[in-house]
């Protein structure tokens, strides 16, 4: 499959390939609607499209929207791309899938990029800032049956969202673990993640995992 990665949109990562392993398990009904949020390239998208779903790709980035919206006409798939936060473009609307790669690394500053590439990774002190607006919205936006799949670290809490998302009624549980070595942002941030208490002295390595909601049928 021909795709393009834009200078500035977020190209396809471990936890990009974590996810879209996780979702080539699901069985999605027929006519399946799904919904991709945090876009980036469309990369988890056009998979779910290949697998049958009409797919509503949202990124807060116009090159992003724009960049899953280009990687569509040339795969000829049924992915809307839409400019956006988080839920809001689709307020109103259900799922049967929703999927999630959102930015979910800690970060010095308290608040979330407002602009620039930091924005598809930095989410505050704790990471939680748009994991918690997630595990806060998307219960709403589930059909009955319906399945919500989140990729974070560790470092961001997974205890967290299960309990938010328990909260709000979901069977969630963490159902993959994987390892990955540190990338030059969390490198870069090493020390500031050690006097935080979130890594050991010499951490080289973060693990990601999914996270799977169901809204009981
Ligand atoms: C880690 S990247 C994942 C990109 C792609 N899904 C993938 O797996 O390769 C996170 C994406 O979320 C987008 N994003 C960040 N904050 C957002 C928000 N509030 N609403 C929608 N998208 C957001 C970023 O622009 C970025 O494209």
């Amino acid at each position: 499959m021909t795709t393009v990665t834009l200078p500035g949109v977020y190209s396809p990562q471990d936890d990009t390939g974590l996810l879209v392993r996780l979702l080539r398990d699901e069985h999605l009904p027929p006519h399946a609607e799904v919904l991709d949020v945090g876009t980036g390239t469309g990369a988890v998208a056009l998979v779910a499209a290949r697998l049958g779903a009409r797919v509503t790709a949202i990124d807060i980035s116009w090159r992003a929207a724009l960049n899953a919206k280009v990687n569509a006409l040339l795969a000829r798939l049924p992915v809307r791309g839409r400019r956006g936060d988080l839920l809001a473009p689709v307020s109103g609307r259900t799922f049967d899938l929703i999927l999630s790669n959102p930015p979910y690394v800690p970060a010095p500053a308290g608040a979330c990029p407002r602009r620039g590439v930091a924005r598809a990774w930095d989410a505050g002190h704790d990471g939680r800032l748009v994991l918690d607006r997630i595990c806060q919205d998307a219960p709403a936006l589930l059909r009955p049956g319906g399945v919500l799949l989140v990729v974070q670290s560790v470092l961001s809490g997974p205890e967290e969202s299960l309990r938010r998302l328990r909260a709000a009624s979901l069977r969630a549980d963490v159902v993959e673990r994987s390892g990955v070595a540190f990338g030059p942002v969390l490198r870069s941030r090493s020390g500031w993640l050690h006097d935080r208490g979130l890594i050991e002295d010499d951490a080289e390595k973060e693990e990601l995992v999914i996270i799977r909601a169901v809204r009981p049928g």
